[in-house]
């Protein structure tokens, strides 16, 4: 990437380092594939929403999206970082508890939460449930009133348009699984059913438009439709919301050809609008909550990999074979989605050759990275994909029983192991024979 992120720099010996730290040393010590997380990067994420919201004079929520990235450390620093977490599941869930994050710092989504995982959810405490559809408004409703409590919810709308971004990505179009369509009369209606339960004290609703958005518009327009929404509502239910969750969907750079606006431009742009239209309805200015997960996590890490076999093909490409793959990192090959990478031991060399990065995995669709311009290449050489705290070990497979790679946290020029590689033994755990 030109020039090199802030966290990324160059040791005297031209290598690579993250947050001062030598990759060739990383390597060395913790084995590839390796992810690398700068967690003062990751602070510096957290901090630019919270300022940003603070600057517009809001009151806000944000919730760090697990699924971008969950394990036990990563929860300490959003607990240290003091902001809440937004879970999908009983696994991450249950991660997130035995991390020590307070429950009611908890926000629970799914499009299919289990009745064992809202029970887990219940004997913990959850602070705020995102229901997505009827069948959940009276599983909820009966289990809380099964403990006898009453819980907060926010309501998923599929505010009916999508942001422009990849079509696996888009969740806030109408043709969805998640959430109550605006325009059908469903979201009304889900208003309605809720405020009539017993046991749910509705909060206020909630959207997610997609994934990796650049235009600040998208998210200003996702506001502008829930809050349209929310007024009329008002006229025929007196609900009065007190937050308004605009979900995650921050995009970050990946290449030279991401053209990323800035935490505080998405923020200012939702805060104006959210203010305009509550001025314009009268009506009082909710929470603002926000979800991010990539913008958190995704530009702190890179992945380190040994490059193993060349091949040429004379005239056509040249391939360069890495210990990992799709195995660590599936977005390539399920969006096409694009990296950028750089010799680690050789950092400060000129470029000489495209090569294409190959994982190791019996499928042609394994590859990372095409036609990356490099230095010459030799077998042992230490290759760094940037980019790739997000989605990248949180999706990782155990396909052609490829352990996960270990995962290093560095900050303060110490380095820290944050999960372990895994080892064949685990591999076969599970197993009975
Ligand atoms: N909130 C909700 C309700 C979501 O569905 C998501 C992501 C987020 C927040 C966090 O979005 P973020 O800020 O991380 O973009 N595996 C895909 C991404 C799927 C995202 C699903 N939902 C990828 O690798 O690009």
């Amino acid at each position: 990437m030109n020039p090199l992120p802030e966290h990324l720099s160059l040791t005297p010996d031209h290598h690579l380092a993250i947050g001062g730290v030598d990759t060739v040393e990383l390597a060395k010590e913790y084995g590839t594939p390796l992810f690398v997380y700068d967690i003062a990067t990751v602070r510096t994420n957290i901090r630019a929403f919270k300022k940003a919201f603070e600057a517009n004079q809001v009151d806000y929520n944000i919730a760090y999206a697990s699924k971008a990235f969950s394990c036990l450390a990563v929860y300490e620093v959003i607990n240290q970082e003091e902001i809440a977490v937004d879970v999908v599941s009983g696994g991450e869930l249950y991660t997130a508890i035995q991390a020590d994050v307070p429950a009611k710092n908890i926000h629970f989504h799914g499009n299919n939460k289990s009745k064992e995982e809202l029970e887990l959810a219940l004997e913990y405490g959850v602070g705020c449930y995102i229901v997505d559809n009827f069948y959940e408004i009276e599983l909820l409703n009966q289990v809380a009133a099964d403990y006898d409590t009453i819980v907060t919810v926010q309501l998923r709308i599929a505010p009916g348009f999508s942001a422009h971004t990849h079509d696996f990505i888009r969740t806030g179009q109408r043709d969805s699984k998640f959430g109550f369509d605006l325009e059908n009369g469903q979201a009304l209606e889900a208003i309605k059913r809720v405020l009539s339960m017993d046991n749910l004290n509705l909060h206020g609703l909630h959207c997610h438009i997609g994934s990796q958005i650049f235009e600040s518009e998208a998210f200003a327009l996702a506001a502008e439709k829930l809050m349209c929404f929310l007024a009329d509502i008002r006229l025929e239910t007196d609900f009065v919301a007190k937050s308004l969750n605009l979900g995650g969907g921050f995009g970050i750079k990946y290449t030279d050809q991401d053209q990323v606006t800035s935490i505080q431009a998405h923020i200012d742009a939702v805060c104006r609008r959210t203010k305009e239209l509550a001025n314009t309805y009268n009506y009082p200015l909710p929470e603002i909550w926000v979800e991010p997960g990539r913008s958190i996590v995704g530009a702190a890490a890179l992945t380190l990999y040994t490059i193993g076999s060349k091949k040429n093909i004379h005239g056509i490409r040249n391939y360069l074979a890495v210990d990992g793959g799709m195995t660590d990192n599936i977005r390539p090959a399920l969006y096409q989605a694009k990296y950028q990478g750089l010799l680690a031991n050789r950092a400060a060399e000129e470029n000489q050759e495209l090569y294409s990065i190959a994982g190791k995995c019996c499928e042609s669709g394994d590859m990372l990275i095409w036609d990356l311009p490099l230095p010459y290449v030799e077998t042992n050489d230490l290759l760094a994909v940037l980019s790739t705290g997000a989605y990248g070990y949180s999706m990782a497979s155990n396909y052609n029983r490829l352990p996960r790679p270990a995962v290093v946290f560095v900050e303060e020029g110490q380095a820290r192991l944050a999960i372990r590689r895994e080892t064949y033994q685990d591999l076969i755990d599970l197993d009975y024979r």
